[in-house]
This record gives C-alpha cells, sequence and structure tokens, in this order.
C-alpha cells in the first residue's frame, strides 16, 4: 500500500526519475500522488507538488514547471487515514516546511503524538497518520537528518518506510523502515530509495534490502546504513536478474493480459533446475530443511491471503494426496488471532507474491516465535521481507506482477506447491515412483498447453461479450478445482466490479442454488476427473433452474456441453495439472468482462497490490 520514492542524484534533476518510478509503483496505491524536491539556488528550496488522482495528472501539474533540483522524494497513495484529497495526498511537510517526508504504512500512535504536539501549538494541514512525522524530525533536528530521523521514529508505534529531506542538506534524502519494505538501488552517480524494486529497474538493478530498524543516508556518491543507536551496518549488494522491460507492458493493453500470456514461459521459469532429467525426482533446493529435517515433519500449516491462499487450497489437495500429510489452510488475518495446535514437528508456509503482505509475515512470525515451527515461504520477490524472514524460501521466478489481479505468480505458486508436496511424498515415501514420473512428464509438458489454452482468448471474449452487464455470476467446482472455482470468481469481482460466488459444486443444493433465476451466469469447472460425473449432475440441476451454463471442458466431452449454453474447451492434463490449465480461461474472462465493461484493469478501485498494513 502506498509507494514511495527518493533519488539523490549529481546528474541532472530529480523529477523525471522519480515520476517514472512512481509510475512503477503505481500498483501499490493511486488515489494521489506527489513529489517534493529540493532545489537549494531557490529561494523556497524545496517545492512540492501534489494531486488528488493517478500519476498521471500529477505528470500533468508538473508539465511546463521546471524544477532543477536533483535530490527529491515522492509518493503514490492508496488512502487509510484521511480521504484522497490534495491536502492529505503526501510529501507532508513541518510547518516551518524544512523538513519534508513520505511515507508508506500506519502509524498506530499518531493521534497520541498528533494531541501532544498540537497543545505545544502545532499546527496540521492534513488528516494522516503520517504528517506527524515531520513534525517530530523538525522537532528532533539538529544539523543531522538521519540522526532526527532515528530520534523521531524511536516514538513511532505501528510500520512504516519513511523517506524525508531538509532544505539545510540538499543531497540528503533518509529513508527509515519497520514492517514495510524499503529498497536503497545503488547507482554509479545516483542513489536511490523504492518500495519496490521494479521501480528503480530502469536506474539500476543493484540493490540493498533496507530491514526493520534501520535508517540509511542516500547521497549521490554514498549510502549508509546504520542502526537505530547510529552504528553502521553493513548492508550487503545483490544483484536482481529482472530486467526493466519485464515491468513494461511489452505492446499489451494492460499488464494483466501480458502476465496472464507470460504464463508458458513463467511456468517453465518455476521448473528450471527442479525436475531430474529422467523425470524420476524433483530437486528443491533452499528448503533449510535435509530429506531427515522433511521427514520429521508431521503436519502442514498453510497460511496466505486473497490469491494466495486459493494457491494454498489446492496445495493442501496435494500435499494430502502425494505426501499423505494433514494440512491446514488458514487466512493469515485469521491465524493471527486463533489459537492453532502447532508445535515444533509442524511446517508453516506462507505463500504470497510479493513477500510483503502483513497478515501473512505476522502469521508466520508468529508459527516461528510462538510456537517454533519450522518457516517456509513460497514467494516471487528474492530479498522480500518473508524471503529474508523465513528458514527456507522456494521462489515462484514468475518475474514481477505489477497488475494488480495476481495471475503468473498464482500458476507459479501452483507449480512450486506440486512440486514441495511431490518432494515431500518422496521421502516420506508416500509417492509411488510412476506417479512422480507421470507429474514430472506433465509439468514438463504443461507450457504448451498453456499455449493452447492463450489461443483460445477470443472464444473466451465472446463469452465476456455475451454476460460482462450481468449483474452475479456463480463459479462452481469440485475437488481440486474447487479453490479454482474461487479465484476466477475474485479475479472477476476484482476487476470487473461483478458479484461473483465460488461454491463447491455439492454445496449449491444446500442454499445457493435459490440463488439461480433465469439467465443468471454459471461457471462449471467440468473438466474430466474424479469429479466429472457429480459436478455433470449439478450442471443439469443449474440448468433446469433457468441458469446460463459456461462450461469447462476436456476435448470430447458431451454430457456437459449439451447441458451447456456455452463451452470453453481445455486440453486434458494430469488430473492434479487440471487447475493450473483451468484458471486461465478463468483469468481471461475476467480480464476481457472487464474490458468490455470499460474498468480500469490494472488498478481497480479500492485495492493495491501489496498489502502491507493489517
Ligand atoms: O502478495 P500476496 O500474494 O501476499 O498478496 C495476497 C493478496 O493480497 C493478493 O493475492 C490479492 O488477493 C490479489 N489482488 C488477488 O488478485
Amino acid at each position: 500500500m502506498c509507494g514511495i520514492v527518493g533519488c539523490a542524484s549529481s546528474n541532472g534533476p530529480a523529477s523525471g526519475m522519480l515520476v517514472e518510478a512512481l509510475k512503477r509503483l503505481e500498483y501499490r496505491g493511486y488515489d494521489s500522488a506527489g513529489v517534493a524536491i529540493l532545489d537549494p539556488d531557490s529561494a523556497d528550496p524545496i517545492h512540492t507538488v501534489r494531486e488528488v488522482g493517478k500519476i498521471r495528472n500529477l505528470e500533468a501539474k508538473l508539465a511546463g514547471v521546471e524544477i532543477r533540483g536533483r535530490t527529491g522524494i515522492g509518493h503514490t497513495r492508496w488512502a487509510t487515514h484521511g480521504r484522497p484529497s490534495q491536502e492529505n495526498a503526501h510529501p507532508h511537510r513541518d510547518p516551518t516546511g524544512a523538513v519534508v517526508v513520505v511515507h508508506n504504512g500506519i502509524i498506530e500512535n499518531y493521534l497520541e503524538i498528533r494531541r501532544r504536539l498540537a497543545d505545544q501549538g502545532a499546527e496540521f494541514s492534513s488528516e494522516t497518520d503520517s504528517e506527524v512525522i515531520a513534525h517530530l524530525i523538525a522537532r528532533n533536528y539538529d544539523g543531522d537528518l538521519a540522526a532526527a530521523v532515528r530520534t523521531s521514529v524511536r516514538e513511532l508505534a505501528g510500520a512504516y518506510a519513511i523517506a524525508a529531506i531538509h532544505k539545510s542538506e540538499p543531497d540528503l534524502v533518509v529513508g527509515a523502515r519497520q514492517d514495510s519494505p524499503l529498497v536503497v538501488g545503488i547507482g554509479d552517480t545516483s542513489n536511490y530509495l523504492a518500495s519496490d524494486v521494479p521501480a528503480l529497474l530502469p536506474w539500476t538493478n543493484q540493490v540493498l534490502y533496507l530491514e526493520d530498524g534501520q535508517v540509511v543516508a542516500v547521497r549521490p556518491e554514498s549510502v549508509a546504513v546504520t542502526d537505530q543507536d547510529g552504528n553502521p551496518v553493513p548492508g550487503e549488494v545483490v544483484e536482481i536478474n529482472w530486467s526493466p522491460e519485464q515491468a513494461e507492458k511489452g505492446g499489451f493493453p494492460h499488464f494483466m493480459l501480458k502476465e496472464i500470456h507470460e504464463q508458458p514461459t513463467t511456468v517453465s521459469d518455476a521448473l528450471l533446475g527442479r525436475l531430474a532429467v529422467d523425470d524420476s525426482e524433483v530437486v528443491l533446493d533452499g528448503l533449510g530443511l535435509d530429506a531427515d529435517g522433511l521427514r520429521n515433519i508431521s503436519r502442514i500449516a498453510l497460511v496466505a491471503c486473497g490469491t494466495s491462499w486459493h494457491a494454498a487450497q489446492v496445495g493442501k489437495f496435494y500435499l494430502e494426496q502425494f505426501a499423505r500429510i494433514d494440512v491446514t489452510v488458514e487466512y493469515a488475518s485469521e491465524f493471527i488471532y486463533r489459537d492453532p495446535v502447532l508445535d515444533g514437528n509442524t511446517l508453516c508456509i506462507g505463500i504470497s507474491q510479493s513477500g510483503e503482505t502483513a497478515d501473512t509475515r505476522a502469521a508466520m512470525r508468529r508459527a516461528k516465535d510462538e510456537f517454533d515451527c519450522h518457516v517456509l515461504t513460497i514467494c516471487n520477490v528474492a530479498g522480500s521481507s518473508m524471503a529474508r524472514e523465513a528458514d527456507g524460501v522456494v521462489l515462484t521466478h514468475a518475474g514481477p506482477e505489477i497488475g494488480v489481479a495476481s495471475t503468473k505468480a498464482f500458476t507459479g505458486q501452483l507449480v512450486c506447491l506440486l512440486l514441495f508436496a511431490v518432494r515431500l511424498g518422496q521421502v516420506r515415501g508416500t509417492i509411488p515412483a510412476e506417479t512422480t514420473r507421470e507429474l514430472c512428464r506433465g509439468l514438463r509438458g504443461l507450457p504448451q498447453e498453456l499455449e493452447k489454452v492463450l489461443r483460445t482468448s477470443d472464444a473466451v471474449k465472446a463469452v465476456a461479450e455475451e454476460y460482462y452487464e450481468s449483474r452475479d455470476f456463480l463459479y462452481i467446482g469440485r475437488g481440486v478445482n474447487y479453490p479454482i472455482a474461487l479465484e476466477g470468481a475474485l479475479k472477476l469481482k476484482e476487476i470487473s466490479y461483478i458479484h461473483a460466488e465460488g461454491y463447491p459444486a455439492g454445496e449449491m443444493k444446500h442454499g445457493p442454488i435459490a440463488l439461480i433465476d433465469d439467465g443468471m451466469p454459471i461457471l462449471a469447472i467440468a473438466t474430466q476427473g474424479r469429479t466429472y460425473g457429480t459436478i455433470a449432475g449439478n450442471v443439469e440441476e443449474a440448468r433446469a433452474r433457468g441458469g446460463k451454463i459456461i462450461a469447462l471442458v476436456t476435448p470430447g466431452d458431451d454430457r456437459v456441453a449439451a447441458a451447456a449454453d456455452q463451452v470453453l474447451v481445455v486440453p486434458r492434463v494430469h488430473e492434479a495439472l487440471t487447475p493450473i490449465v483451468n484458471i486461465v480461461p478463468l483469468q481471461l474472462l475476467a480480464y476481457w468482462t472487464a474490458v468490455s465493461r470499460g474498468t480500469d484493469v490494472d488498478q481497480p478501485r479500492n485495492l493495491a497490490k501489496t498489502v502491507t498494513v493489517q
């Protein structure tokens, strides 16, 4: 939520870089944006420009304004305290205008601080929690901005990533983090700060991940990290192998469509080096557990949010079927407040695209600190908070995912969960060698099967054009494809704003069938597998009540196809792989429906890509 950037450059004005970098962070929030640039030659050395709405509005406001400063900070907002408005847009300043800050996170004790400062005569110009940070830094400033930031953050409770500038230190941006991500980009003659790596890719692929409690002083020629007491901390610079183009649309009208179409490649990348050449085994490094450690696991708790939670639901099937182990799937936001029964033999797996989701991070921490679980993460961002905090990491290798609706990261998660289930099944002796070979072969062939599904995009578009004005949608599936019904429904509601529900098809008779009336669209996942017969019956029941059936079937199907109004055909694959194939037409259906409705596909209302607040 919210994206922040900072730049200390020795060559050229900062404003262009800041706006470009903000555009690359716009998926984090987009209700207002702003920049503050330090120009020591100007009478008022800090020039702040803010605008409501998307970054293009800020850009339009900046057009024609010459701001020559080479040091600055920027922000794109996802409102938490105070409605989207110019006053609440960041950057925020102290009343004298000496200090300007941008902030991502939530300051839980801001009211307390605000009241105290107000009692001392301070006046505030926004409703945000963030403004108090500028006030505190200004009060604590004594010629050393980094020291003032260190002193000020001691007073803050909650989560923050901050970037601050001071009018008397024209080459300096100071950053600090606690429970919100912040990366430092290392360039040749300029250095940078950003909430996330994709923002920096056009300028550098050398980054340093700031840890909780650290403060960084970024100057054009140097980067100095300290702990909160001011002791220098040696930061590790890592090279990112994502290219700037991966974070661009590459000719597609939307990131989401591009990311859907990348799935043959991203699935293949997720498999790279993980299948033995003879398909006899799965090789997974980085688990932080050897074969004995894996054998000692007695149960698994999967924690995640949103789409990643749906991946966990599929993962439960994989782990139960192939590793014969007890698995629970928890919403991370609920897990934090429950009394789960876990112990040192429980493996907790946090699943996350971003590796930054606050609830999932908190759940993983709790599993580790309170229950002594071994904690693994399946995540897409190397160097993210979860990847650094977990005992083991399985990277999904999907590349940067920018569209707010998760697509390629989801299929990457499914591949990794299946690989892990097979690996665990091998060491536990619960998966027959022939099954391993079938799955490995099936996985190898998956990219080609996904290509075939993508070629049906026009057929899916035609279905979307038929139903895009519907008020409600039902998605039904069974077994390993029930979570795909949930995920299909989530995709549709996120980007088209149509009310959609996913149900296990067998539950229809227990209530939801009452919703069906003439013309209500029902998407039935009825591909071949062990639940085919029963779901075919459910389709016929829905049809008999006037529902319009859109059926996902495998080639040669006649029973469900006969009862359906529209049929989408997907290739026949091993049943365990059907979720990875079946989700793709549902992603496309959501996409084309949103396009028909004219909604903002990549940045749907009220959402943000990375949810770093609980
Ligand atoms: O980065 P994460 O996978 O942890 O994010 C979890 C959810 O916020 C995310 O999947 C969300 O539901 C997406 N918008 C779904 O498309």
